[in-house]
């Protein structure tokens, strides 16, 4: 069996949830490794939608065991929401299948004021955060004051570390950002009612890791968000506070950098974005709106409209040196139907020069002029196809042409939401 990395390779949203679901009928471990809540996965099976913020999309297979890493941020009530809900349609989350790492860091009601404080401030410069608390938590992560879900097991450690942790946020809150101030003594018993149940998903994921190769079992590591939202190489400051590049499920798991045989890049067969941020293939006339009605782009997790746009080749290249992707899965095929014709953007037009990489100065990408490559659209339905030799020439020839561009093969086709609509490529 091998160990399988699973990325968006653009900015978010590509449909992971749907692929992980796919991949974990072979895998019995599946385990998320950075993000939090911000991350909205969905999985469509028999017409019945899933969607998970935290919880890794393996949950939907029996048999599996679903782990949350140490580089999660995880916010214990809609954790606890999560497992209830799944437990409501009748799917086992108990803890023989699910467990968390007491490393997480806990995103606590103050990260959440905080992360709303400081957008409702910027004023014209708003990344558009998903207002989870990630990045608050986050900066408490690395200021090295967070709470872990390991502290729950220790009232006393919890009540000292949230008491010092107000010292500061409640002056940023109140007398900066004029939002109410966050109490104390209500905070930790709310965390602290939670602790039962969250001390009974306990694990030690590494050694759970471990166990799972000694015995010889595939790992899937399920990543989050997308390429292009990582602190370090995204389009930063319109990124997430995680990295979110492959060697990511090493430092956020705890497995060593050789583990990985399989790293796939989740790409949509256009692009989209949440957010604020640049996006140089952005359509605002029709045919964006069309990619977002037929596509049903609306956030998971806010139920925002995504901005919609051509696929962009330049990022997806660059996704696959960050993460030195082996393959690729282009979702999401189906909503071009109907386009009389489909574009790739292959490299940028930068101050009067033609570039093939994304320039790196900030700012920079938001002054490229996508240079398009047109192919023939196609109108045929392939929402039911299975096999590659089946779909219409211009649709082959889309996707072979993406592979060409981006210089590695695209290993699975999604033509639709379901588990089924998938077409595995030899
Ligand atoms: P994730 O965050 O990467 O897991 O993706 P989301 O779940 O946020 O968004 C992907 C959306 O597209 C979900 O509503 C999926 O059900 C849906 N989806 C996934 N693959 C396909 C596909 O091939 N075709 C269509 N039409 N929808 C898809
Ligand atoms: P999945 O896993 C799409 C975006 C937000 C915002 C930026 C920072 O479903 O693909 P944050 O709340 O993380 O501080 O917001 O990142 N963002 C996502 N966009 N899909 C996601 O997750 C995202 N998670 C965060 O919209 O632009
Ligand atoms: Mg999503």
């Amino acid at each position: 069996m091998s160990n399988t990395v699973i990325i968006g390779a653009q900015w978010g949203d590509e449909g992971k949830g749907k692929i992980v679901d796919m991949l974990s009928a072979q895998s019995r471990v599946i385990v998320r490794f950075h993000g939090g809540n911000n991350a909205g996965h969905t999985i469509k099976v028999n017409g019945q939608e899933t969607v998970l913020h935290l919880i890794p999309s393996g949950i939907l297979h029996d048999n599996t065991l679903c782990l949350i890493g140490n580089g999660v941020v995880l916010d214990p009530g809609t954790f606890l929401e999560e497992v209830d809900a799944l437990a409501g349609k009748g799917i086992d989350v108990s803890p023989a299948r699910l467990g968390m790492s007491k490393k997480v860091h806990l995103i606590m009601p103050y990260h959440k004021s905080l992360d709303k404080a400081r957008e409702a401030k910027r004023a014209s410069n708003k990344i558009g955060t998903t207002g989870r608390g990630i990045g608050p938590c986050y900066e408490d992560k690395a200021a090295r004051v967070g709470l872990r879900a390991g502290d729950v097991s220790n009232p006393a450690l919890v009540r000292e570390k949230v008491r010092r942790a107000l010292l500061e946020k409640n002056i940023l809150l109140r007398d900066l950002y004029k939002f109410d101030p966050v109490d104390a003594e209500a905070t930790c018993d709310e965390l602290l009612g939670f602790a039962p149940r969250l001390i009974s998903y306990f694990t030690d994921v590494e050694q759970r890791l471990h166990e799972a190769a000694e015995e010889g079992e595939g790992v899937l590591f399920e990543g989050a968000q997308g390429v292009h939202l990582d602190i370090d190489h995204g389009t930063y400051p319109f990124v997430t506070s995680s990295n979110t590049v492959a060697g990511s499920a090493a430092t956020g798991s705890g497995i060593g950098p050789c583990a990985f045989d399989r790293i796939v890049g989740i790409a949509k067969a256009y692009t989209t974005r949440v957010g604020a941020g640049p996006f140089p293939t952005e359509l605002l006339d029709d045919t964006g709106s069309y990619m977002r009605a037929k596509g049903a782009e609306f956030g998971a997790t806010t139920g925002r409209p995504r901005r919609c746009g051509w696929l962009d080749a330049v990022v997806l290249r660059a996704s696959v040196r960050l993460n030195g992707l082996t393959d690729i899965a282009l979702t999401k095929l189906d909503v071009l139907q109907n386009l009389p014709e489909l574009r790739i953007c292959v490299a940028y037009m930068f101050e009067g020069r033609r570039i093939d990489k994304l320039p790196q100065e900030e700012g920079a990408l938001a002054a490229v002029e996508p240079v398009y490559e047109t192919l023939p659209g196609f109108e045929e339905d392939i929402s039911g196809c299975t096999v590659f030799d089946v779909l219409p020439e211009s649709v082959r020839k889309y996707v072979r042409r993406v592979e060409e561009c981006v210089g590695v093969k695209i290993s699975i086709i999604s033509v639709g939401p379901e588990r089924t609509q998938t077409i595995v490529r030899s």
